[in-house]
């Protein structure tokens, strides 16, 4: 037996007991109940989507664009998913009840987008096509490492729904957005706490995946196309950037809710790995608060000219 197998072998009940939790905590949702269809028209053969459908700042609808592309390719990790974790007992039963959820945040996006008209059909269409066709998936070494990026990914991704949501006026794009994060939010405490096992069965195993997931760290939108402009926009408007991802998720999950500083007993390998993982988390720190003043010193000064 490899060694990632006996770690999956005796994590298997800790799996199984926080699928139960997950299943216990959630509730049964359908898509159709919070889409406001009313708003919604047949497209004329010669349709031309232009942003006057739907006025909404660019931002916003940069954040739409990457998240709902986002949901579209998250089923296509399965494979990995299946791969890495196995596809028996809990861990498989947990990767198929996953790529189900994941897969209803994409058809509740999408419908509520169509009917507000809030983005280019076309534009979007073939931007799933070709970000599903690319078949970028994270491929981690290891099942901690896959663990580590799940966590960290699925947090991240619950923040970014909810700070677009925030930012839509309408109160149904406001409630669609909420119910996906709070999915993505029982999502993150699965792998949160199946790691919290991790750290118990490996420490030192677990935290240089935590610092291997750290430093390589990339949203699940990579592979979209323009994910850079896009990307920027995003933190431009505050939905997701280096200061969240350092005070949101990075301080309170990995430095207190892992508590991988107090960790006892790790290997000099692993002792050094965290060396460098609270090092970069404070390099990462600075640079968000640097991003926010100058963001806030930009922001003033359009405010001035106006
Ligand atoms: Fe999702
Ligand atoms: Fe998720």
């Amino acid at each position: 037996m490899s060694s990632s197998d006996a770690l999956l072998a005796e994590l298997e009940p800790t799996a199984a007991q926080l699928l139960d939790r997950h299943l216990s905590t959630t509730k049964e949702w359908f898509p159709h109940e919070l889409v406001p269809w009313s708003m919604g028209q047949d497209f004329a053969a010669d349709y031309a989507w232009s942003p006057d459908d739907a006025p909404l700042a660019d931002e916003v609808r940069s954040a739409l664009f990457v998240n709902l592309l986002t949901e579209d390719n998250l089923p296509y990790y399965f494979r990995t998913i299946e791969r890495v974790f196995g596809g028996d007992t809990a861990w498989g039963t947990w990767a198929r009840r996953w790529t189900a959820e994941e897969g209803r945040h994409a058809i509740v996006i999408r419908d509520y987008l169509t009917v507000t008209r809030a983005i280019d059909p076309v534009e979007l269409e073939r931007a799933r096509m070709a970000q599903v066709s690319c078949g970028e998936v994270p491929e981690p070494e290891t099942p901690l490492d896959g663990f580590a990026y799940v966590a960290l990914q699925e947090l991240a991704t619950r923040i970014s729904h909810h700070n677009t949501g925030k930012l839509l006026e309408d109160k149904a794009g406001y409630e669609v957005m909420k119910k996906v994060a709070s999915d993505e939010n029982r999502h993150y405490l699965f792998y949160r706490d199946l790691l919290t096992a991790a750290l118990e069965v490996d420490p030192s195993g677990a935290v240089m995946a935590i610092e291997r997931q750290v430093r390589t760290f990339e949203m699940p939108g990579t592979g979209i196309m323009d994910f850079e402009v896009h990307a920027k926009a995003i933190a431009k408007a505050g939905i997701y950037d280096f200061g969240i991802h350092h005070d949101q998720i990075l301080v309170p999950v990995v430095l207190r809710h892992w508590g991988i500083e107090a960790l006892e007993g790790l290997t000099p390998e692993a002792d050094q790995a965290r060396a460098a993982l609270v090092k970069r988390i404070g390099r990462i720190g600075k640079a968000g608060r640097r991003f926010a003043a100058r963001r806030d010193e930009i922001r003033d000064a359009e405010l001035a000219t106006v």
